[in-house]
């Protein structure tokens, strides 16, 4: 199936979405974000760059951020924040063993194969290099889960559904207008397992107690 570019469609809602309404949880996510990876130095590619919101974070941590998106619209906002090129996650226009740290950021229920994007990952590290994932929680988070009577979240049997779909129980959200691809909890971390990343650290982020942000830092072994 050749691939499209959901976002070129959504590129100034978008850029607007994660500084204006979403706000808070561009904050919270990315606070994580930069607890797992940590300080460092060097090129820290940022995966599926979007509209360039993670660079700023990066950058304070001491990385120089290079962003990868798919979107040719998302990425007309990024060049504003970081240098830019057009790709696919799941075949990097990167050079193997070439980096030190690689992050992605709210993207793996964007990509059809996120397995095959995590052996991508561990390809363009070098021994040593980190990976961190932030994502939606994959138990908490998706169109199984039903979040209108917060803080009780009603989770139900489409967590085994690991196909497409734009069903939300939010409307006005980014997954009615993009869709997204499940990913359950063991499907993640096996997919790290596969690609021969080590993981290191998780951490969980929600508002009430309940999390709707997984965080996760794995090492490529040297
Ligand atoms: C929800 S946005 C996240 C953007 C940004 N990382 C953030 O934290 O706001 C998901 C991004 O993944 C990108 N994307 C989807 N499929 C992709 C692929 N196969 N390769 C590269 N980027 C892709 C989309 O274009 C979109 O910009």
């Amino acid at each position: 199936m050749p691939l499209t570019a959901a976002y070129d469609a959504h590129a100034d809602w978008y850029e607007d979405y994660v500084s204006g309404r979403a706000a808070p949880y561009t904050r919270r996510s990315g606070e994580l974000l930069a607890s797992l990876l940590g300080p460092g130095a060097g090129a820290c590619l940022d995966l599926c760059c979007g509209t360039g919101v993670r660079a700023g974070t990066l950058r304070a941590l001491g990385w120089t951020p290079l962003g990868v998106d798919l979107s040719r619209g998302q990425l007309r906002h990024a060049a504003a924040r970081l240098p830019v090129a057009a790709g696919d996650a799941a075949a990097l226009p990167v050079a193997t063993a070439s980096l030190p740290a690689v992050a992605c950021s709210l993207a793996h229920t964007d990509l059809p194969d996120y397995a095959a994007v995590l052996r991508e990952v561990a390809r363009v590290l070098r021994p040593g290099g980190r990976f961190a994932h932030v994502g939606v929680h994959p138990c908490f988070v998706g169109a199984f889960a039903d979040w209108s009577d917060r803080p009780r979240v009603f989770v139900d049997e489409r967590y085994a559904d690991r196909s497409y779909t734009t069903q939300a129980w939010d409307p006005t959200g980014v997954r009615a207008r993009v869709g997204a691809w499940h990913v359950p909890l063991a499907d993640l971390l096996n997919g790290l397992a596969d690609a021969g990343l080590r993981l290191v650290r998780a951490m969980e982020s929600g508002p009430g107690g309940v999390a709707d942000v997984l965080g996760l830092l794995a090492v490529k072994p040297v």
